[in-house]
């Protein structure tokens, strides 16, 4: 059980048993060094900021910049810091490592293509790809659920959005698995892959200007603003961030969430129980409490100080990496009660799980559609869903920026009626 006393010595970081449970160590933090310089495990040393007002502050700084040109390099860096842009990539030209005006103007572009109307559109195509998905396994009685489900429906769910052919979009499923399994580290199976979604985007959008449809790549095509349109590299590093940042979340959201849920067995009967009565507003409230309770964006992405200024009474000198830890400021006690509670009902919960200010999370109604869909039917078509293993045999995965199980076995009862395979 979690342990979240603040007393003693400070604990240490991105070890396993942080990985596995990080909220002491954040609790601590919070309590005893809210702005805190820390080494990471590629050598670069940042400022993780854990509190609540803290954190929303600097997500909201402009001398905050997400212009890794800003970074004053740290003498012990190893070299691949796990900084975005590191390798200066075209693709990484994207929304997450640009400052104003260049991020206004994209954004406000991707805005018109990307509408909560066009979300709204394609709830159906979300709910079959989460029926075609769960169709395969529901009559063996156990799955793990980050395989079989958690993963594969964002992935086809953003090529479908993004206009990639359905017969192409197994390999994106593909490169994205390499990504999402070797995230971060220096292996060259990373780097093929995201070569090849760099060609494969910039021959597709070239195609969608020759034969333009009603999907997101065309929509971003024909976006413009006061006649300016996007360039083809930055119609392909804009394809390529809403893969990239509408993956591997949607991917821990589904999977923490339905974990969080398995681990919470009253507020699991609570959710069951609204659903089979026709309600949706347990929902959610309950999508938006398991994105503050474990949400996948453990920490936002890398910012760096313009100028020397203060944070949280903590002096930041110019050049310094700033990291906002989203899963700390989001039990922070001062800003919510029982914050290590899974309350489903909460409604005073203004969490920081997709982030604040200009960089807010662009594609969260699509998200909350994705979540609420898979959670929703996971539990209806799956009866007496329970862990097939003990949760101290589960392991997380133990990149930076986000938090996520590699798998969630899971046994059920199955239905007269369900699909054979
Ligand atoms: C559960 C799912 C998701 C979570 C928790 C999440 C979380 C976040 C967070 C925390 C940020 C801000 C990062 C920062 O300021 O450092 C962000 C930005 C962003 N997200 Fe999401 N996200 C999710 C799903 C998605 C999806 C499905 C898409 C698109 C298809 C998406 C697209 C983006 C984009 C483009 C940005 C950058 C916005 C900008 O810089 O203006 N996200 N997201």
């Amino acid at each position: 059980m979690t342990d979240n006393s603040t007393a003693g010595p400070a604990p240490a970081l991105f070890t396993w048993e942080f990985a596995t449970d990080p909220y002491p160590a954040y609790a601590w933090l919070r309590e005893n060094a809210p702005v805190h310089r820390t080494a990471l495990p590629s050598g670069v040393e940042a400022w993780l900021v854990t509190r609540y007002a803290d954190a929303r502050a600097a997500l909201a700084e402009p001398r905050l910049s997400k212009n890794p040109a800003h970074h004053a390099e740290s003498p012990h860096a190893k070299g691949k810091t796990g900084i975005p842009g590191e390798r200066k990539a075209e693709l990484m030209t994207h929304l997450l490592n640009i400052d104003p005006p260049d991020h206004t103007r994209l954004r406000r572009l991707v805005s018109k293509a990307f509408t909560p109307r066009t979300v709204a559109l394609f709830a159906p195509r979300v709910q079959e790809l989460t029926d075609q998905l769960i169709d395969a396994f529901v009559a063996d009685g156990r799955a793990d659920l980050i395989h079989d489900v958690a993963f594969p429906l964002p992935i086809y769910a953003i090529c479908d959005l993004l206009g990639v052919p359905r017969e192409d979009q197994d390999d994106f499923r593909d490169w994205a698995g390499m990504m999402i399994r070797h995230g971060g580290g220096p292996r060259g199976g990373v780097a093929r892959s995201v070569k090849k979604m760099r060609n494969y985007l910039a021959e597709l959008i070239h195609r969608k200007r020759e034969n333009p449809g009603d999907d997101l790549i065309s929509g971003l095509i024909r976006a413009s603003d006061d006649g300016e349109h996007l360039t083809e590299n930055e119609a392909a590093a804009m394809a390529f961030i809403l893969l990239f940042a509408g993956f591997e979340t949607t991917v821990n959201l589904i999977g923490n969430g339905m974990y969080a849920l398995l681990r919470n067995p009253d507020q699991r009967e609570r959710l069951e129980a609204s659903l089979a009565a026709g309600e949706s507003g347990l929902l959610a409230t309950g999508v938006e409490e398991l994105l503050r309770y474990d949400g996948p964006v453990e920490l936002a992405t890398w910012r760096f100080a313009t100028e020397a200024l203060t944070l949280g009474g903590q002096a930041v000198a110019e050049g310094d990496p700033v990291l906002v830890v989203l899963a700390a400021a989001d039990r922070d006690p001062e800003r919510f009660t029982e914050p290590d509670t899974l309350d489903l009902s909460r409604t005073d919960n203004q969490h920081l799980g997709y982030g604040h200010g200009i960089h807010y999370c662009l594609g969260a109604p699509l998200a909350r559609l994705e979540a609420q869909t898979a959670l929703a039917t996971l539990l209806r078509r799956l009866p007496e869903l329970r862990l097939a293993v003990e949760p101290g045999d589960l392991r997380w995965r133990g990149g930076l920026i986000m938090r996520g199980l590699r798998t969630l076995p899971v046994e059920f009862g199955t239905r007269a009626g369900d699909p054979q395979v």
